[in-house]
C-alpha cells in the first residue's frame, strides 16, 4: 500500500548522530561521537541485588501498572534531592519521565503549533531538535560563548521573534559545547522570559557532574513566576538503560504534561522506577556520583592534555568544568564532516560528531563534538592521539582549506 505520511513526518529524518552511534558500534572504530557514560561505572552488583529482591512474589506489584506521574516514593526521593540542590519542590510538582528526552517531547507537544518559534542556544542539543521537529517549529538560535547563552543576543532575538513560545537551554555543561551559563546570565534570562511571558525549558542531565568551580543555582530556583520547566535525568548518574528522568513544573502545566505522558506511554516501567527508588533508599548515590565525577574529571584532564599537546595550534577546544563533552573549533574553511569521512575514519578509525549537525538553522562546518566519558583511559588517549596526529598531518599537508 501507499502510506500517506502526515506533514510533520517531513521533519522526521535520520540524523548524523544516529549514523555515528551506529558507527561507534563497529568494534574497530574508536568513537568520541556518542554521549555515553562509562559502562564500567554502572552499579551492576547493587542493581542485581535490588532486582533479585524486587522480583519475588511478595513484591509482585512492581510488575503491575502504576500511576502515570510515577511512583510516589521515587518522586519524593527526587524532590528531596532537588530541594537539597536549592530547587525547592515536593513530589506533587514532579512527573517521572522516560529520560530527559521524553520531557522535551512532552513540552514541545504542550506549547508548539506549526510555525511557532523555539529559542535555542546555537549550537544546541541535537536530541532536542529531534524532539521538537515533529511539531514543525522554526528556530531562533542565540549565540553562546564561554559563559553560556549570550543574553544580549537573546534580547535581540526575542525582539525579532513574535511567535516565540519557549526558550530551551542546557545551562550546565551544555551539550555539545561543554560550557556553563554564568549566574548573571541566568538572572537575565529569567528577567527576559518574564518580560516576554515565555516558558523556559531548563535541561540538566549533566548538572551533578561538576568537576570543579562554583555550583550555580538552577533557573528553576531563580524563577518566581512558575515559567521554568526543569528537566533532569538518571541517565548520567545511574544508567541510561533505565530510561528514567524527571520533570518539575507548576500546576496546570504539570497536569497537562502528565496527560500527554498518559496518552503517549501510560507510565514509565514500574519495575525500573522501583529499582531506582530502591537504589536511592539503600545506597549513597552521592558517593556513587563522586566516583563518577572523579573518573570523568580524570578523563577530561587526559583528553584536554592530549588535545593541548598533539592537536595543531589552530584547533581550539573548550575546557568544560563538568559533563561529558569538549567542543573543537578548527580553522575557518575546514569541513569536519569531510575530514572525518575522508581522513579520520579510513586512516585512523576514529570518529567525533561533526559540529554542523548541532546548529538549528545553519552553522559553520568547522566544529566537532568530542565525548571524553565513554571510553577506557588508554583507548581515549590512543584514539585522541591518533586523531590529533591525522588532523595535524592533514592541516599541514593540504592547508586549512579542505572543502
Ligand atoms: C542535553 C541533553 N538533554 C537530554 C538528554 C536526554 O537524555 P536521557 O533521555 O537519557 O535522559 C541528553 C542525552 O544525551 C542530553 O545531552
Amino acid at each position: 500500500m501507499t502510506v500517506r505520511f502526515a506533514a510533520r513526518v517531513d521533519r522526521v529524518r535520520p540524523s548524523a548522530i544516529r549514523e555515528l552511534l551506529r558507527l561507534g558500534e563497529d568494534p574497530e572504530v574508536v568513537s568520541f561521537g556518542g554521549g555515553y557514560p562509562d559502562p564500567a561505572l554502572f552499579p551492576v552488583d547493587e542493581l542485581r541485588a535490588i532486582f533479585d529482591d524486587l522480583l519475588t512474589p511478595a513484591n509482585s506489584r512492581v510488575l503491575q501498572y502504576a500511576g502515570s506521574t510515577g511512583l510516589l516514593r521515587l518522586r519524593e526521593q527526587v524532590a528531596d534531592r532537588l530541594t537539597a540542590d536549592g530547587t525547592a519542590c515536593t513530589a506533587e510538582d514532579l512527573l517521572i519521565t522516560s529520560g530527559g528526552q521524553q520531557g522535551l517531547d512532552l513540552v514541545a507537544k504542550l506549547v508548539l503549533d506549526p510555525g511557532d518559534t523555539v529559542i535555542t542556544e546555537d549550537p544546541t542539543f541535537l536530541g532536542a531538535l529531534i524532539a521538537f521537529n515533529p511539531m514543525e517549529p522554526t528556530y531562533a538560535p542565540v549565540r553562546i560563548d564561554g559563559n553560556g547563552m549570550d543574553t544580549e543576543d537573546l534580547e535581540r532575538v526575542l525582539a525579532d521573534s513574535p511567535r516565540a513560545r519557549m526558550i530551551y537551554t542546557v545551562p550546565d555543561f551544555q551539550n555539545p559545547t561543554g560550557v556553563t551559563m554564568s549566574l548573571p546570565r541566568r538572572r537575565r534570562l529569567i528577567e527576559l522570559a518574564n518580560e516576554h511571558d515565555l516558558l523556559v525549558v531548563e535541561d540538566t542531565p549533566y548538572r551533578s557532574l561538576r568537576f570543579e568551580g562554583d555550583h550555580l543555582p538552577t533557573l528553576r530556583s531563580l524563577d518566581t513566576q512558575g515559567r521554568v520547566v526543569h528537566l533532569g535525568s538518571f541517565s548520567k548518574i545511574l544508567a541510561p538503560g533505565f530510561r528514567l528522568g524527571w520533570l518539575l513544573a507548576d500546576g496546570e502545566v504539570l497536569q497537562k504534561l502528565s496527560l500527554l505522558k498518559l496518552a503517549g506511554d501510560t507510565q514509565c516501567s514500574t519495575l525500573t522506577m522501583a529499582a531506582a527508588s530502591a537504589y536511592l533508599d539503600r545506597y549513597d548515590i552521592d558517593a556513587h556520583i563522586a566516583t563518577i565525577v572523579a573518573a570523568y574529571r580524570r578523563k577530561r584532564d587526559l583528553a584536554l592534555s592530549v588535545l593541548d599537546e598533539r592537536m595543531p595550534a589552530g584547533v581550539r577546544h573548550t575546557a568544560p568544568e563538568g559533563g561529558l563533552f569538549t567542543w573543537l573549533t578548527f580553522p575557518d574553511g575546514v569541513d569536519t564532516a569531510a575530514l572525518m569521512q575522508d581522513v579520520l575514519l579510513p586512516q585512523g578509525k576514529v570518529a567525533y560528531v561533526p559540529g554542523a549537525t548541532f546548529f538549528p538553522v545553519a552553522g559553520p562546518a568547522s566544529h566537532a563534538r568530542v565525548n571524553f566519558s565513554g571510553l577506557p583511559d588508554d583507548v581515549l588517549v590512543a584514539g585522541l592521539t591518533r586523531m590529533s596526529e591525522l588532523v595535524g598531518a592533514h592541516l599541514s599537508g593540504s592547508g586549512p582549506s579542505n572543502k
